[in-house]
């Protein structure tokens, strides 16, 4: 579990750091996992993935502070230019959509970056606020996305989780066909 220094009090953060992300951490079949966006209060996550190659990406140069060992300076659309296809396992992309990937020519570029760079059966998380103007590229209108099929976290299998709070988080769970 994560040191009650790396949190952020919320209850999206809450539902990510106690329960999306040790999910993954225990699972056998996800060796190769990608954390999109770094933020100081990300820069712990890797803790959780010590035995797996984790690795994270950002544009910023400067928010390699808060990556990996292996970090990747470049947006997700880039993912080409960084690792073979279907490489990962996991891709988690919290917190990108509505606050960076804004246009729906990016969602879609970034998004089918993720399915390109995973693996059969590989899993796609996208976090997102249901808010304006964060909500103006919805996942419902990422073509994209919708050439994944529905996937579920460990807890009920839900493929959405929504976050009844007043940043309207919600959690969709993706598997690559
Ligand atoms: C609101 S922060 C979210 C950080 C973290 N992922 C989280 O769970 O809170 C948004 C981050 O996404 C990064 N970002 C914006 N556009 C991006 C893109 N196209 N590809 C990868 N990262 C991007 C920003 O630089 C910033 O660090």
């Amino acid at each position: 579990m994560l040191g009650a220094s790396a949190q952020r009090i919320s209850e999206d953060r809450r539902v990510l750091e106690r329960e999306i992300l040790p999910s993954f951490a225990r699972r056998s079949d996800a060796h190769r996992v990608l954390f999109v966006g770094c933020a100081a209060y990300t820069q712990r996550y890797g803790e959780l993935f010590v035995d797996r190659e984790y690795w994270t990406i950002d544009p910023v140069p400067r928010r390699r502070l808060y990556g990996s060992e292996r970090h990747i300076v470049d947006r997700l659309e880039n993912l080409a230019n960084h690792v073979e296809p279907e490489y990962f396992d996991v891709i988690i992309c919290n917190g990108v959509l509505g606050w960076g990937l804004n246009s729906p020519d990016d969602a879609e570029a970034a998004f089918a970056a993720c399915r390109q760079h995973l693996r059969a059966g590989g899993e796609l998380v996208v976090g997102w606020n249901d808010v304006a103007p964060r909500n103006r590229v919805k996942p419902e209108d990422i073509s994209a996305l919708r050439r994944f099929e529905p996937s579920g976290c460990e807890h009920g299998q839900q493929s959405r989780i929504r976050i009844d709070a007043p940043h309207r988080h919600v959690f969709d769970f993706y598997r690559k066909r």
